[in-house]
């Protein structure tokens, strides 16, 4: 293992983004140090630059040709993910995004793009999105016994991820926020990026999606807060994504039902009633009418960090970019998840289930239509200083 430290800049350091400053700052990351703050609000990014004894900048541009600079982290709103994580990786610079990776398909697929130019001139480059879930030990456990073969056939995945509770003054507390503008979405693309990452990298990808996104119906805002998503597989299986900021307490409960078995994840604890046979293949042999399939329940242990995940990150980032050390999520996979929220609403504006890969042209120009043709007044209101560890599933 190298003694150097990876040199990263953060850019946009409001409430994620100084916790990414604390992160490095605070010597949690053993690999990476802080050499620079970049924000458009200049006293934010001299406050951070202050505490931190780093260079404070108030245009990314500046920060392009820091001389020793390794690579950025970007937590600006999501719009701006596209240009910036762009502009770094032409001047050979590594990236980490935050998630979403983009606002809309077509804007990934550019980051995509330069990324792969990029790498023609500066082969090593690293391109990661903080999906710091991936880190976590349930949804690992999960991965294995799937990719393992445990649940057999997969016939059903439902996630009912409910508890992303948000208040009014949430949505009021910041510009751009639930506008189509300055967000570009709500739910979807502000809570759910993680749970949509997790599902496609869990189950892998529907070929046709249905979606009933309700616009404003709980909060005062232009963007979806309520969510059914339908997802059809190539091999059959179905699944379920339920979603809004509008429930208290709310529920995150994941089911997964396979051929030998029903997994399911709720509260913290692992289960898995394990099928005695196939009951694809009880279906088509037994002669008994009404009995069930033998099965029997266990909990499934598991090593969790309990953390909130964003540190571990980071140092996998820098080992990418010192050792090779694969990343643990490639920004280009963040493609996926925003396909399906994408297509979600689309199918939502279009009245119609959508067929992957769907039209994104279409779902970028109806973005923008909806920007341009907004009405909605938004109203920004000083709340109570935000607590982001609460923000965290
Ligand atoms: N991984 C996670 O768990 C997680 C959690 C929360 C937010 N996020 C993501 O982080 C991003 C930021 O969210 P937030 O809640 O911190 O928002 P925020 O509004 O609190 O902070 C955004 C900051 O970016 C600055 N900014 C805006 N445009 C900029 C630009 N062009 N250059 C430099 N700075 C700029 C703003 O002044 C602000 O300080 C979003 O994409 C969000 O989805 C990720």
């Amino acid at each position: 293992m190298s003694e150097r430290k990876v040199k990263l800049a953060i850019i946009g350091v409001g409430s994620m983004g100084s916790m990414h400053v604390k992160d490095l700052t605070s010597g949690r990351v053993s690999n990476a140090e802080l050499v620079a703050v970049c924000d458009i609000d200049k006293a934010k990014a001299d406050r951070f630059a202050a505490e931190a004894g780093v260079p404070a900048f108030y245009d990314y541009k500046d920060v392009l040709g820091m001389e020793g600079l390794d690579g950025v982290v970007i937590a600006t709103p999501h719009y701006d993910h596209t240009p910036i994580s762009i502009a770094f990786m032409q001047a050979g610079k590594h990236v980490m995004t935050e998630k979403p990776v983009a606002v809309h398909v077509k804007d990934a697929r550019k980051m995509a793009a330069a990324y792969e130019e990029a790498k023609k001139q500066y082969p090593d480059l690293k391109f990661g999105i903080m999906f710091q879930q991936r880190t976590y030990g349930f949804w690992r456990k999960i991965k294995e016994m799937i990719d393992g073969g445990d649940l057999g056939r997969l016939m059903r995945a439902t996630w009912i991820i409910t508890d992303w509770y948000r208040t009014q003054a949430y949505y009021d507390g910041g510009g751009w926020r639930a506008t189509w503008s300055g967000e570009g979405g709500g739910v979807l693309l502000n809570q759910c990026p993680h749970n949509l990452d997790l599902f496609q990298w869990l189950v892998g990808m529907p070929k046709r999606v249905a979606g009933f996104a309700h616009i404003g119906k709980y909060h005062n805002i232009e963007v979806e807060d309520e969510v059914t998503g339908y997802f059809e597989y190539e091999n059959g299986m179905v699944g379920h994504f339920l979603t809004t900021t509008a429930e208290s307490p709310g529920t995150n409960r994941l089911e997964i039902i396979g051929e030998k078995g029903k997994l399911t994840f709720e509260d913290g604890k692992l289960l898995f009633d394990r099928n005695a046979v196939s009951m694809l293949e009880d279906i088509r042999v037994s002669t008994k009418p009404y009995d069930k399939v033998e099965h029997s329940l266990e909990e499934v242990p598991f090593t969790h960090h309990g953390e909130f995940g964003h540190r571990f990150m980071l140092e996998n980032f820098a080992s990418a970019i010192l050792d090779g050390t694969p990343l643990i999520a490639e920004a280009p996979e963040g493609i996926n998840s925003l396909t399906l929220s994408n297509a979600v609403m689309m199918s939502t504006f279009e009245g119609k289930t959508i067929d992957l890969p769907f039209d994104e042209d279409a779902y970028e120009a109806k973005l923008k239509e909806l920007a341009a043709n907004s009405t909605f007044h938004k109203v920004v209101r000083e709340g109570e200083a935000k607590d982001m560890s609460k923000s965290f599933r």
